[in-house]
């Protein structure tokens, strides 16, 4: 009892991965589970400028986007028992990836460059990035970027198949690495 309040005392969780592989899902159903407050930082930081992502990459374009998901991580990063579910950009920019390893641990949810062009192609209205994108630039894009990405994804914590999400067996992973 006396280790569990213990652990449940710093337990940062950051979700990281590809727009589309189910970060925010994912986040969802583990926190409950994992008794940690659910944020989407995305979420946070169209609450904070009253403003959706969308217009923020309009308005002032990517490098304030970015500074403002760097300034926001870092808020809550001083907070305790929280799962966040990140943008995909985010583990590439920044000292983001080291800010979030070292203040907690860090799950990629990995996914094929199909898997996750059949789950974008319908959901890029309020993507910046590839909303203006017809489905061949859109693989394209995908291909491209998860290269560029992978290197900063790929030192996370833990590693999942975003597909198939074997939530029993990340929730004792979590706890190992957080002991
Ligand atoms: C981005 C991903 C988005 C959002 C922004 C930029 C990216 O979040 O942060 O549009 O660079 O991949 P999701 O991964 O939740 O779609």
């Amino acid at each position: 009892m006396f280790n569990k309040l213990i652990l449940q005392k710093s337990m940062r969780i950051f979700i990281i991965g590809f727009m589309g592989s189910g970060k925010t899902t994912v986040a969802k159903k583990l926190a409950p589970r994992l008794k940690l407050s659910f944020y989407d930082l995305d979420k946070l930081i169209e609450e904070r400028y009253n403003k959706s992502i969308d217009t923020i990459f309009e308005d002032k374009g990517e490098e304030s986007f970015r500074k403002k998901e760097n300034l926001m991580l870092t808020e809550i990063s001083s907070s305790d028992n929280f799962i966040l579910s990140t943008g995909g950009g985010l583990p590439c920019f920044y000292d983001n990836m080291n800010m979030m390893n070292s203040k907690g641990k860090t799950v990629y949810l990995r996914m094929s460059p199909l898997a996750l062009f059949s789950r974008l192609k319908n959901s890029k209205a309020h993507r910046p990035l590839i909303k203006n994108l017809d489905d061949g630039q859109l693989k394209l894009f995908i291909e491209k970027k998860l290269e560029e990405r992978e290197p900063y994804y790929l030192r996370a914590s833990v590693i999942i198949d975003a597909l198939n999400v074997d939530y029993k067996r990340l929730i004792s992973e979590i706890e190992k690495l957080s002991k």
